[in-house]
């Protein structure tokens, strides 16, 4: 199936589900803001307590933080977000869409891309074993020619956007002959420069309304703290920071459902170091991040590192690590060496002095970044991607299951009475209820024991408890396993401990500590 088929029945899974809905659905929907429905908010949930857990749990140098949504507004002056949190717009005089100049040129970039691969794709076919596809990519005219195109046109990109030069941004598209999707003209206005922050009104107009920011960023909340946490909590350096919270971006091209959202989650940790110990945390953060994501077991060659050539002003080092969603390899987490940027502009901004003295070093400095920083929608959307499966059985029927990592599973076990009668109901409750305070479950009655079975696959469950009348007598049900399908006859009194071993986050947790 074509991988764009895949994601519209992931999306379409989700609504049916109960993992996602568009936010204010009998409305006709609010663009690029969506709801978590029943299983999926305890996916999600599961997800933070995963990063949660994983940093302040197994780091005891890492403290948590929950700070306030609206912020004083200098905070963002100093952050830089003021001045230079924007996107560069363009505008289509026929269909009157708007769009991101720097997203026409990638996506130009990217067709681009596809021809040359579709060369290589062909190539290798026609060769068979015998294909070097270096030489073919160093030598082969058309592929060449592509690549040469290519690299003028980012050469040109990079340029423009590196100097802000909206002119030549502009002429570009023009001269790729880059055309609406929708009117199919070249009728573009200029590029215009589009900040992302969302602002509302703080106070009553007559006392003089504040404009003030819906955070862009949770990262600033913990900026402003590091002296409040690092002096109550006694904390000494290195030390980290985290904090999981919403976050708002008024984003132009909101597309590929809750990869890109106006209202989104972040889960983000600062890392508190001495000036010049920066790049070795750094390569520290980088490999740690990568095992946690690795952990869940979606698949090793799921993840890559995506290095960044041009860094924020303010970075010395920076990566992405990306996973391959449906519509490819893109970021989910960010790892920025921040330097001390952001301390330094609020010691200017607020006029106090915001440094950390050394007992080791008998000085004062300010401390270095390291910030760790992910989605919690794309991690969600990563996790999806990753355990939706059609499954075509041996009878010919197709199987449709997510094979969720069982510590996030939103229901861990379903407790399912062969018939609705002869007590056994009764018995899978009483099962349900011996099991409910370490687990989430669920008891389902309802349809046949296919029928059900498949639901609970559908939601990714791992176990389904079946009680049938043999129960009765001999206390033992059958364990049926989500991936494998195999059955297991088990005595009830074994299921908390066959099923703690698998769905604990504890074996994440080990696995990270290996
Ligand atoms: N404090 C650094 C920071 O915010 P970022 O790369 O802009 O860095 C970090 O964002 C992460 O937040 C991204 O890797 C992504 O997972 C998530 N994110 C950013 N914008 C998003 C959006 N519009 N919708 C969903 N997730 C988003």
């Amino acid at each position: 199936m074509a991988q764009e088929d895949v994601f519209k029945r992931l999306v379409s899974h989700c609504k049916e589900y109960g993992f996602v809905f568009p936010s204010s659905e009998i409305y006709d929907g609010l663009g690029a803001v969506y709801d978590y429905g029943q299983y999926g908010v305890e996916l999600k949930n599961n997800i933070k307590k995963y990063w949660w857990d994983s940093m302040v749990l197994l780091n005891e140098n890492v403290v948590g933080l929950d700070s306030a949504i609206f912020m004083h507004p200098t905070i963002w002056k100093a952050s830089g977000h003021v001045d230079a949190f924007n996107d560069p717009l363009i505008d289509n005089k026929d269909s009157k869409k708007r769009y991101r100049a720097d997203v026409l040129i990638e996506d130009y970039l990217g067709k681009i891309e596809e021809k040359i691969n579709k060369e290589v794709e062909k190539a290798a076919k026609r060769f068979g074993e015998a294909f070097d596809e270096a030489q073919f990519r160093s030598t082969n005219a058309r592929v060449l020619e592509h690549q040469a195109k290519w690299d003028e046109v980012h050469a040109r990109y990079s340029k423009a956007m590196n100097e802000s030069d909206f002119e030549d941004l502009r002429q570009l598209i023009l001269d790729c002959e880059i055309v609406c999707p929708i009117s199919g003209t070249r009728n573009w206005t200029e590029v215009r420069q589009f900040n992302l922050m969302f602002s509302t009104e703080m106070g009553s107009t007559s006392d003089g309304a504040m404009k003030v920011y819906l955070r862009p960023e949770t990262a600033q909340g913990i900026f402003v703290n590091f002296l409040n946490v690092q002096k109550t909590g006694r904390m000494k350096i290195p030390f980290g920071i985290a904090q999981i919270g919403k976050a708002f971006r008024n984003e132009i091209v909101a597309r590929q459902f809750i990869f890109r959202m106006r209202e989104f989650e972040q889960m983000e940790m600062q890392f508190f170091v001495r000036p010049g110990e920066e790049l070795e945390w750094f390569k520290k953060w980088k490999a740690t991040r990568l095992k946690w994501h690795k952990a869940l077991g979606l698949g090793e060659e799921k993840y890559r590192y995506h290095d960044h050539e041009k860094l924020a002003h303010y970075a010395n080092a920076a990566t992405d690590i990306e996973f391959e969603m449906p519509f490819g390899f893109k970021e989910v987490e960010g790892i920025h060496s921040r330097t001390d940027f952001d301390l330094s502009s609020h010691e200017k901004f607020s006029g106090k002095k915001i440094q950390y003295f050394d007992p080791e070093l008998n000085k004062s400095y300010t401390p270095y970044v390291i910030e760790t920083s992910i989605g919690v929608d794309r991690m969600f959307l990563s996790v999806m991607a990753g355990s939706y499966d059609e499954e075509k059985l041996e009878n010919g029927e197709t199987r449709v299951v997510l094979k969720l990592p069982a510590a996030l599973a939103p229901i861990k076990l379903a407790v399912l009475p062969l018939v609705k009668k002869d007590g056994l109901p009764e018995k899978a409750r009483e099962i349900v209820d011996m099991l409910k305070f370490d687990f989430k479950c669920q008891y389902d009655e309802k349809d046949s024991i296919g029928k059900r079975y498949r639901r609970q696959d559908a939601i990714g469950t791992p176990y389904c408890i079946t009680v049938d009348h043999q129960t009765l007598q001999d206390q033992c049900v059958t364990i049926r396993f989500r991936d494998t399908m195999e059955q297991e006859r088990v005595s009830i009194e074994s299921l908390q401990g066959i099923i703690a071993e698998k769905v604990s986050m504890k074996t994440l947790f080990k696995k990270l500590s290996e």
